[in-house]
């Protein structure tokens, strides 16, 4: 339950959290955030420590820690350190000299930034880190960080795998849970900054009188830790609860209806951070539906909640009833027009893959393809194709392989990273969600090793410059331990995780091969139904020549909604990466691959290796029985054997599926499935 935020006093023998000692503990300011930064330094310190520190109003003796902003503290005034360009979310820790007395100084602008800090020098402490000569300068790159949750009002979570959604919203605002104010100070840990708190399916009830008084008392809550709580509006609410016979966006009575409905909401929650809208896809409502575009749909919720300094976040997340010639070139279709159309306090938020949250997939080409417009990044933090939450898949490696992916579009260096930071074309409206997989399970996350997912989003949404492992090395020490004896071993299985599971669900391309509608085990003979593009055939579009999506200029021509020098690679079979040949090219069985292999014993060896890269996990985490306590243990080696057991199933059932397409034998020394 207490996540990364354990404060576990140094574990004997192992090179503990740090041996310096914070004597005196000064927050300056007044309640609100600053109380919060207090209680959670009063907090941390008692457990890393073994006692909290004396709380002064000054320093006054050494080893102080004096936390604040130069305007609540004249101390912090004095030291004249630089807090230009930290904006009101960055922070200083400096290891300085306050009126005589050695101190630690957190330094912020705002007291928000105060806090952050706060957060992090705790980091430094639970991982073991010298608080001496301290000079760290931290800002986010990014103004918009935040989860989304796709938590329906019954409390069912879409596509969660950690129990019933959080929010109770029976009983708000009435009793507001312990565990949301726990839930706020884990995202403030990290830097989140917002939440969506009902799901992108949306029901317009939310927006009604009722749920708002919940809406607004969650926002209490979150107010002290910088967070700011925003909607997923349903476009047609306008009729559901609204009494009007349209919502379409141009009809005047509509958007006085959205715009009355804005000033309801900012009226209780002044700090109300906007809505998130999914509109004309799979099934959705949206302006489509009286033939106005996205823009047309964004622009007028954008102008009503403009007045209040709201942002609007439309989803590019789209595909329409008619059946596409390649269902990865939708979003781009339908949006590139659109760029520069839309209103300055919208951001399109895309998903980081053309398809859906596929264990790989290449970057989405709507990043570089609308400069005029701020995109956002839309990563999934819960496993809906990775196992859900029985399988270890730590997904920073996925995260960062989408950041670093270049896109060529002024050049080398053009990465999604610097799409997403405005860097690239100058906008300063800039954001980055991930959707969400917490849910009111015990331990947030429907399993340890998911806790780490969350983890690393906030923290790559924070500075994507970050490596995966080292934000695997920072949660295994806080989550587990100092003991390099249990952090080698951990990240090890961790940095191996996500690979194992494109692995044995299907490598060098292949997508969209996981069964109907729960998306949980291996179908990739799923064919028929109610749509070409919800089969797996449609994606592998195996045959007894070969396998694969042609999406080159002899194909569906996706290739070319890239950059031209990526469009170069992805067209050109031989200058592809292998992790993606075949979801570019169509080849045959017999197409020969880098290490010499024909492609279908290519494919068979890589379903091998990542059933044996989790027998390897298993037997790693076995190994750390004794030095992780036995309740997490037990569930993790528990969870590993399921794992183990699927990842073979997918494996069996892969190959026998695709062999019967192939009719190649297996590579010596297979074994053949059951
Ligand atoms: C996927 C997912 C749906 C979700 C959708 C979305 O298709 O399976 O449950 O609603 O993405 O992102 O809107």
């Amino acid at each position: 339950y207490a996540l990364w935020l354990r404060y576990a006093a140094p574990d004997a023998g192992a090179a503990g959290p740090s041996a310096t000692r914070v004597t005196q503990l000064v927050v300056a300011g007044s309640p609100g955030v600053p109380s919060a930064t207090r209680e959670e330094l009063q907090r941390g310190l008692a457990g890393l420590q073994g006692g909290a520190p004396a709380n002064g109003d000054a320093v006054t003796r050494a080893g102080a820690l004096l936390v604040g902003t130069p305007a609540a503290s004249p101390q912090i005034a004095r030291l004249g350190l630089d807090l230009d360009g930290l904006g009101g979310e960055g922070y200083r820790i400096r290891s300085a000299v306050v009126d005589g007395h050695a101190t630690t100084v957190v330094a912020a602008n705002e007291d928000i930034g105060a806090l952050y800090g706060a957060f992090h020098l705790l980091r430094l402490l639970q991982t073991g880190q010298p608080l001496d000569g301290l000079d760290i300068r931290e800002a986010p790159r990014l103004a918009v960080r935040m989860l989304n949750h796709w938590d329906n009002l019954d409390r069912y979570v879409e596509r969660g795998y950690a129990g019933q959604s959080i929010w109770d919203w029976h009983r708000l605002p009435g009793w507001l849970d312990p565990r949301y104010t726990d839930y706020a100070r884990a995202n403030a840990s990290i830097g989140i900054n917002g939440t969506v708190l009902n799901n992108v399916n949306a029901n317009a009830d939310v927006l009604t009188p009722m749920y708002l008084d919940k809406v607004a008392a969650i926002a209490g809550v979150m107010r002290p830790y910088g967070i700011k709580v925003y909607l997923s509006a349903r476009f047609s609410a306008p009729m559901e609860i609204g009494g009007l016979d349209t919502a379409d966006p141009a009809d005047a009575d509509v958007q006085r209806w959205w715009r009355t409905k804005a000033d309801e909401v900012y009226a209780l929650i002044p700090d109300f951070g906007g809505f998130l809208v999914k509109a004309n896809s799979e099934g959705q409502p949206g302006p489509q539906d009286y033939g106005r575009s996205h823009a047309d749909g964004a622009n007028m919720l954008a102008d009503a909640v403009a007045p209040h300094g709201g942002i609007v976040m439309w989803r590019a997340f789209v595909y329409s009833d008619e059946e596409p010639v390649d269902r990865a070139k939708q979003a781009y279709n339908e949006f590139v027009p659109l760029d520069g159309t839309f209103h300055d306090n919208v951001l399109v938020q895309v998903k980081n893959g053309p398809i859906d949250f596929q264990p790989r997939e290449p970057f989405h080409p709507l990043f570089g393809g609308m400069p005029k417009t701020p995109l956002m990044m839309e990563f999934q933090i819960t496993k809906e194709y990775l196992g859900f939450s029985t399988h270890l898949a730590y997904k920073a490696p996925l995260y960062e392989e989408v950041l670093d992916a270049d896109t060529h579009v002024q050049g080398p260096g053009s990465t999604v990273a610097r799409v997403i930071d405005g860097s690239l074309d100058g906008h300063a409206l800039t954001g980055i969600a991930g959707v969400a997989n917490i849910g009111s399970d015990r331990n947030w996350s429907g399993s340890h090793f998911d806790q780490a997912n969350w983890y690393a989003f906030g923290r790559l949404a924070w500075n994507s410059d970050l490596s995966s492992r080292d934000i695997a090395v920072e949660w295994t020490r806080m989550t587990f331990s100092n003991d390099p004896a249990v952090v080698e071993p951990v990240v090890g299985m961790m940095m191996a995780s996500r690979e194992a599971v494109v692995d044995y669900t299907g490598a060098l391309g292949l997508h969209h091969v996981m069964g109907r509608g729960h998306h949980y085990g291996p179908g990739p003979w799923v064919e028929g139904g109610p749509r070409a593009d919800w089969t797996s055939v449609y994606f592998h579009r195996a045959d007894g020549n070969g396998i694969g999506f042609d999406r080159t200029r002899r194909g569906s021509d996706a290739v070319s909604q890239y950059a031209a020098p990526v469009a170069e690679v992805f067209d050109d079979v031989t200058r592809t990466p292998e992790e993606f040949l075949l979801w570019f090219h169509h080849v045959p069985w017999s197409h020969p691959m880098r290490s010499g292999r024909p492609l279908w014993d290519e494919l068979v060896l890589r379903y091998d290796r990542g059933v044996e890269t989790v027998r390897g996990m298993r037997e790693t985490w076995a190994g750390l029985d004794g030095r992780i306590d036995a309740g997490r243990h037990a569930q993790v080696a528990a969870f590993l054997a399921i794992q183990q057991d699927e990842a073979q199933w997918w494996r069996d059932a892969s190959i026998a599926y695709f062999q019967s397409i192939s009719g190649r034998p297996l590579p010596a020394g297979v074994a053949p499935p059951p």
